[in-house]
């Protein structure tokens, strides 16, 4: 079997790869380099494209183009390159990685293409003490991201995805009791697995009452200030009432230390405001969600539950930044006036894609959507901040 430096089979050898093994490969230092082709149509490649810490260098260049002029294509993709072919599903570049491959090109098709990197799960531990430890797990290619707290031998999960079984992995193989099952909010951009989660483990699931009014689900309602538990006794969860993003956001303050914002606070922006239809209304919540942060230290850590993408992440692929950080990033942070803050962030906010009333609808029972239902709403990234903080950021 030939290996490369990383003791990896070279490509060559195989038709396809899973894209955790494309994740792998990318995160591992001292790989060959990599060159994806993305066979997807221009607007789709625009709306979503394949993005790590290190992206490897892609090109776009659509299948209909492949099928009509293979040679002109094939030329355009270098020789001495192991070549990855990307599509939406993985059935278009798998023609395309053949066509690349008879050419005498290393390539591999991305089994299951963009919708198997919008299910790829990266989790991480971004805190540990003597008695508690967090986990972030980052749903890379959506840019979602929730959390396993853990004290003891209890755990707790912030914003659950609808794969729960790697939680469910992950607290058996930790011998971990499921406590509690915090949803931030109710969401808009992804089905939320908190319901099934607290079901499968007998865990309390907690929403605030103001995101549920319609809810048809069974839950506990988060109030401001209700304090909660998990193995020892030295620390405490606290929910914190942060209404903005919706009337219900609510940040989960781990510790005093940590504090799992949701939707409200993320590294480079904020939450939008506008996704209920109330925008004039909500942003000013929001104004005074921020303002209310002001009795936070610089030193708290801002445990957001989207990004925007590897712009926002730290070496490792980590999430999280202190509040200090943003407060000197993000100039909405710094906006004292709720006229002036409120024109800033209404300038400024991204479509909202069609999929987000069916999902929410979804998030509190109200519809119960078939899996190709949700596979199909899911895809693409998350587009729940404002923009503007992100390209300021960019700028940087
Ligand atoms: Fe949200």
């Amino acid at each position: 079997m030939k290996t490369d430096k990383t003791g990896l089979k070279t490509m060559s050898e195989k038709k396809e790869i899973t894209t955790q093994e494309l994740f792998s490969r990318m995160r591992r230092e001292n790989s060959p380099p990599l060159f994806i082709v993305d066979v997807r149509t221009e607007d789709d490649y625009a709306a979503w494209k394949l993005e790590d810490i290190h992206t490897p260098a892609t090109i776009n260049l659509p299948y209909i183009d492949f099928i009509e002029e293979p040679e002109r294509m094939t030329g355009m993709v270098p020789e001495d390159k192991q070549v990855v072919a990307l599509c939406g599903k993985g059935g278009a570049s798998d023609y395309v990685a053949d066509i690349l491959r008879k050419s005498g090109r290393d390539a591999v098709n991305v089994a299951g293409g963009m919708k198997s990197w919008g299910e790829l799960y990266h989790p991480q531990t971004v805190y540990e003490s003597a008695d508690a430890r967090v986990i972030q797990v980052n749903r890379v290619g959506k840019g979602c991201l929730s959390y396993i707290l853990i004290s003891g031998a209890e755990a707790a999960v912030v914003d659950p995805a609808r794969h729960i079984g790697q939680y469910l992995d992950f607290l058996k193989e930790n011998n971990l009791a499921l406590k509690l099952v915090f949803d931030t909010h109710i969401h808009a951009d992804h089905i939320s697995g908190g319901v099934l989660l607290a079901e499968a483990t007998g865990a309390e699931y907690l929403l605030s009452k103001e995101d549920a009014a319609d809810a048809r689900m069974k839950f506990r309602s988060m109030e401001d200030g209700m304090e909660f538990s998990l193995g020892s006794s030295k620390f405490r969860i606290v929910a914190l009432g942060a209404p903005g993003h919706t009337p219900g956001s609510t940040i989960i303050v781990f510790d005093n230390n940590l504090l799992f914002t949701g939707d409200t606070l993320f590294v480079s922006s904020m939450g939008r405001p506008d996704l209920g239809g109330q925008a004039a209304e909500w942003v000013k919540d929001l104004y005074q969600t921020i303002q209310g942060l002001k009795k936070f230290g610089d030193d708290v850590f801002i445990l957001p539950t989207h990004t925007s993408g590897p712009a926002e992440w730290d070496g490792r692929g980590i999430v999280m930044a202190t509040l200090g950080r943003i407060r000197a990033e993000n100039p909405l942070m710094n906006i004292t006036d709720e006229g002036d803050f409120a024109a800033s962030v209404l300038a400024h906010l991204p479509e909202q894609p069609d999929t987000y009333d069916k999902m929410r609808k979804a998030n509190i029972g109200a519809y119960t959507p078939t899996e190709e239902e949700m596979v199909q709403w899911e895809l693409g990234k998350n587009r729940c901040a404002i923009e503007a903080a992100q390209e300021a950021m960019g700028k940087q």
